[in-house]
C-alpha cells in the first residue's frame, strides 16, 4: 500500500444546504482558510447554486462540484440535469450515487453505472458513492455489498477513464447520525473498495484510485480517519457547511 501514488481529496457534500447568496458568503469566507491546502479540494453544491458556486471560486484552489447528473444526453427527462450542462457551467467533479439517491429517489446499481459513464464521457470527475446499511453490517455482508456495488458502477468504466474517478465509502448508518465509522472500520471498507478495483482492473491500478471516507467526519476525528492507509480522504456533508471545521480537515488532509 503506498499513499503516496494517490491524491488525498476532501470534498463538501452540501446536500439541499445554501440558496447562491449564501453560497458565495461561504465560499468567500472558506477562500483564504483553504488557500494553502495540499490536497484537492472539492465543493459539491445543489445545481442552482453552481454559477454562484464556480464566480465565487474563481481563481482559487476550490473546485466546483454537482450532486448528481443524468445519464442521457438530452431529452423529455423533466427536471433533470446532463453532464454537458454541468460541464458547461464550470462544474468539474460530481456526485453519483448518494445514499440518499439511493434510498429516497430509487437510485440503483445500474443508474449510478450509467450515470458514472455520462459523467466520465463527458470528461467530469465522478466521486462515487458505495456504502452498507446497519442491517447489511449486521448480517455479514459489508465486504461482498461493498465489492459489489463497487464492480456494479465501474462497469464499461475503461483504465484511462478510471483516473477520473474517486469511490467513497459511506456507510449508511454513519451518515449524518454523528455516529462515526472507526477508523479501522473505515479502513477496512475502503480497503474492501480497493479489493475490488485490483480485482477489476489489477493491483496496481488500484493503488492509484482515490478512496474517500464519508459519513460523519469532522474537525475532531478526521486526523484518526486520514491517517490510515486506504483512507485518501474525505466526503463531507455537515462538516462542510462551516468553513473553520471544513478548513481543519482540509488541513489535516494536507499533512
Ligand atoms: P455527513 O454526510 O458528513 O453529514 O455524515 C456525509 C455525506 O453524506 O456525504
Amino acid at each position: 500500500m503506498n499513499k503516496a501514488k494517490r491524491q488525498a481529496v476532501i470534498a463538501g457534500n452540501w446536500k439541499m444546504n445554501k440558496t447562491p447568496s449564501e453560497t458565495k458568503a461561504l465560499i468567500e469566507e472558506m477562500k483564504p482558510l483553504l488557500a494553502n491546502a495540499d490536497c484537492g479540494v472539492v465543493l459539491c453544491v445543489p445545481f442552482i447554486d453552481v454559477a454562484a458556486a464556480v464566480e465565487a471560486a474563481q481563481g482559487s484552489n476550490i473546485k466546483i462540484g454537482a450532486e448528481n447528473v443524468h445519464f442521457k444526453e438530452s431529452g423529455a427527462y423533466t427536471g433533470e440535469i446532463s453532464a454537458a450542462m454541468l460541464k458547461e457551467a464550470g462544474v468539474e467533479y460530481v456526485v453519483v450515487g448518494h445514499s440518499e439517491r439511493r434510498t429516497y429517489f430509487g437510485e440503483t446499481d445500474q443508474t449510478v453505472n450509467l450515470r458514472t459513464l455520462a459523467a466520465l464521457n463527458a470528461g467530469l470527475k465522478t466521486i462515487i458513492c458505495v456504502g452498507e446499511t446497519l442491517e447489511q453490517r449486521e448480517l455479514g455482508y459489508t465486504e461482498n455489498l461493498l465489492k459489489f456495488q463497487t464492480k456494479m458502477a465501474l462497469t464499461n468504466v475503461t483504465e484511462e477513464q478510471l483516473k477520473n474517478v474517486i469511490i467513497a465509502y459511506e456507510p449508511v448508518w454513519a451518515i449524518g447520525t454523528g455516529v462515526t465509522a472507526t477508523a479501522d472500520q473505515a479502513d477496512e471498507g475502503n480497503g474492501y473498495v480497493r479489493a475490488a478495483i485490483a480485482e477489476a482492473y489489477g493491483a496496481d491500478v488500484a493503488e492509484t484510485v482515490t478512496v474517500q471516507y464519508g459519513g460523519s467526519m469532522n474537525a475532531g476525528n478526521c486526523d484518526e480517519l486520514l491517517s490510515k492507509v486506504n483512507v485518501d480522504g474525505g466526503l463531507i456533508g455537515g462538516a462542510s457547511l462551516k468553513a473553520v471545521d471544513f478548513s481543519k480537515i482540509v488541513e489535516a488532509a494536507s499533512k
